[in-house]
């Protein structure tokens, strides 16, 4: 079954309205919604006194209509009842101070307290709603969430602290606390990194960036374990926020769910003025798939303008769809829309929904609606169709965690050279899996590490293994720089991968904002015009590497800046300096090359051309993200999914901000 729904707040509205609001969805062709993820002060309003009536009665209309349901426990957003029983549940932000009530997401996920209230809410549902044939699955809170600095989480902190190192000298040493005289006697000493104390000692702000992630990956299991107890046939997920958040480690907090689901909004109140490429939502959906290699759910769908004080600009005809079938065509085998109808009152009045603050019908229901009966048409045959990557991205947290910490050029951004690299393979229409760095890779031609920060013992063996087995790895400046503490390592960079790269650092440079430098190539395939190097220089000297490009400026003139390593079966390179596109892509296309990966299509930024795989039978989404026609030279025989029809000539035009979806044609 293809879901394919909205997020409803049946609350907002009075109950006489909730009838035609099933009816329009189920015009709409929505066959699932998720219901009171927000509804905490609704469904116990006083403690412990339950109201699940008003629950069930929109439940019983939705389901008269054929439409499943999903439930969100309601924690994200507690009732002021609650938070009133003391300062402590309220989380603390970096700089100390606690939160106060009038937002959502204020809790802290440690206090003891909040836990207990919890396990009541979320029993009181599962219980309530275990038997309930139009029940199918639960989210968990709903985006979590935030490090807490709080003294609650510093004991919990303290106490995570000495199951990791054992004994304080062992912390002592790893941190290297004699700098600057912080060595700890006693384990209550330990703060947390807040802003207050100034810079931390990087061993200690990574482990709480380890420790915070930890504590909502906790809580969330403490969710879980009731669930599945209470309702075990039923699934699990929590609403993701995709590659761009990065407080939580996603692959841990993956872990313990059915599958991963997220929110994905293209084009946001904040954002109004730099238009998203597409590169960035497929960056998110494609890490979205990698946290469990398993295709997603999209929870929030983008159903409309965004605005809490401002409101963005306008979702232009077809956006709507366009978005939604890029998230399918990454790998979304379910699509949610936020929300049913505009909110006219809260925070998020200017939020727009499936339908406008009137209620009415628009185009925005028209588009969803069109989509809708489109995948009551060919959902089934999209459902579960896998994605065959490639190439693989290893998106390491704790590389992440410690650029937050110490970003090392004000220039340098993981993220963004995480996404630099991506987009040329995404331009390229290569599909990719993002994968921890510690994942098997042995089935990837090529794989990608940017900027690998923190190596330890388990990710050097893998790669390693990976690479003497006929893997091709790209690795890039700043990795191998630090161990599993955040310590600098005591070796030559980059480190434990040194032997691997068949380089070491001689010395890195670190530019001033706005002095480019440049490369240049010594390698057949790659033209001799020399390309940019920016914000660093790992200045390279071979041991068994052989030079792809060297520096041309400065005191590094003619030292290496790019080598290639052959071990075993594989090759390493190793890329010294961060460039721009040209580079990536001159770079890329010599890889690919010596790889012969072919490219099917040729390198667009506008046109996205997504495969997903039925069996051994691809199906193409070729998604317009322009507003003028694109045209596509298609590589085979296909079929038009909706129209049934095979196509003629292997030339194609796609309408501005159109999608065309085609099936593979057997022999
Ligand atoms: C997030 C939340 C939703 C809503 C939307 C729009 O994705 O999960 O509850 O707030 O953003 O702001
Ligand atoms: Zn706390």
């Amino acid at each position: 079954m293809f879901y394919f729904g909205v997020d409803y707040y049946p609350e907002h509205w009075p109950q006489e309205r909730w009838v035609e609001d099933a009816r329009l969805m189920a015009e709409a062709n929505f066959n699932v919604v998720r219901l009171a993820e927000f509804a905490w002060s609704k469904m116990e309003p006083r403690e412990d006194s339950f109201d699940f009536e008003w629950l069930d009665h929109a439940i019983e209309i939705l389901s008269s209509h054929d439409i499943k349901i999903i439930l969100g426990t309601p924690t994200a957003s507690p009732p002021p009842w609650l938070m009133a029983k003391q300062e402590d549940l309220f989380r603390v932000d970096p700089e100390g101070r606690r939160l106060t009530y009038g937002n959502r997401r204020e809790y802290c996920p440690n206090n003891p307290l909040y836990h207990d209230h919890t396990r009541r809410i979320v029993t009181a549902m599962a219980e309530h709603y275990r038997d309930h044939a139009s029940i199918i699955g639960w989210q968990i809170d709903n985006e979590f969430g935030d490090r807490c600095y709080c003294t609650i989480c510093r004991n919990a902190f303290q106490g995570w602290l000495r199951d990791r190192y054992g004994t304080l000298e062992e912390l002592n040493s790893r941190w290297g606390t004699l700098f600057w005289s912080h060595v700890y006697t006693d384990w209550s000493e330990i703060p947390t990194p807040l802003k207050t104390g100034g810079s931390p000692n990087p061993g200690l702000a990574l482990d709480f960036y380890r420790f915070a992630s930890e504590s909502y990956v906790a809580y969330q299991k403490l969710q879980i374990d009731l669930l599945r107890e209470i309702c075990p046939q039923h699934f699990i997920t929590h609403n993701f926020m995709g590659f761009n958040y990065d407080q939580l480690d996603y692959f841990e907090l993956a872990r313990d769910l059915d599958f991963v689901a997220w929110d994905i909004y293209w084009r946001m109140q904040w954002n109004i003025d730099a238009e998203v490429s597409p590169s960035w939502p497929a960056l998110g959906h494609d890490t979205m798939r990698g946290l469990k290699g398993k295709n997603f759910w999209v929870m929030e769908q983008q159903a409309g303008p965004g605005g809490w004080e401002m409101v963005s600009v306008p979702t232009k005809p077809g956006e709507l769809r366009l978005w939604a079938y890029q998230s399918i065509a990454h790998g979304a085998d379910a699509i949610l829309f936020f929300r049913w109808r505009t909110a006219l009152y809260g925070t998020e009045e200017y939020w727009h929904g499936v339908l406008d603050h009137h209620g009415r019908p628009g185009r925005r229901y028209e588009e969803i609606q069109r989509m809708g009966a489109e995948l009551q048409q060919i959902g089934e045959s999209i459902h579960g169709a896998q994605i065959k990557a490639p190439v693989a991205f290893l998106l390491s947290y704790d590389s992440r965690f410690a650029f937050q910490i110490q970003g090392n050029n004000p220039s340098f951004s993981y993220p963004e050279h995480f996404h630099d690299l991506y987009r040329v393979f995404h331009a390229r229409q290569i599909p990719i899996d993002i994968l921890s760095p510690t994942s098997e890779l042995s089935s990837y031609p090529l794989v990608i590490a940017p900027a690998l920060h923190i190596v330890k013992d388990e990710i050097a063996k893998n790669l390693e293994t990976y690479v003497r087995n006929g893997g091709t790895l790209l690795l890039t400046l700043r990795t191998g720089v630090k161990d599993e503490a955040n310590a600098v390592v005591d070796q030559p960079l980059p480190g434990l991968l040194a032997d691997l790269c068949g380089v070491e650092v001689e010395e890195y440079v670190s530019l001033p904002t706005d002095l480019d430098h440049e490369i240049q190539f010594s390698v057949s395939g790659i033209p001799m015009t020399p390309f940019p190097a920016k914000v660093w220089c790992d200045v390279l000297q071979p041991k068994g590497a052989t030079v792809l490009a060297r520096y041309r400026e400065d005191y590094f003139a003619g030292k290496p800046a790019i080598t290639v390593n052959q071990v075993g079966e594989g090759k390493v390179v190793y890329m010294g300096t961060m460039g721009d596109a040209s580079l990536y892509e001159t770079l890329t296309a010599w890889l690919l090359d010596q790889l012969q990966i072919e490219a099917s299509w040729a390198a667009h930024h506008e046109l996205e051309i997504g495969e997903r795989w039925q069996g051994d039978r691809k199906i193409l989404f070729l998604l317009n993200h322009s507003d003028s026609v694109q045209q596509v030279s298609l590589d085979g025989k296909y079929r038009e999914l909706l129209s049934g029809s095979v196509l003629a000539e292997p030339k194609l035009k796609i309408p501005p901000r159109e999608v065309t979806i085609l099936k593979e044609e057997g022999e």
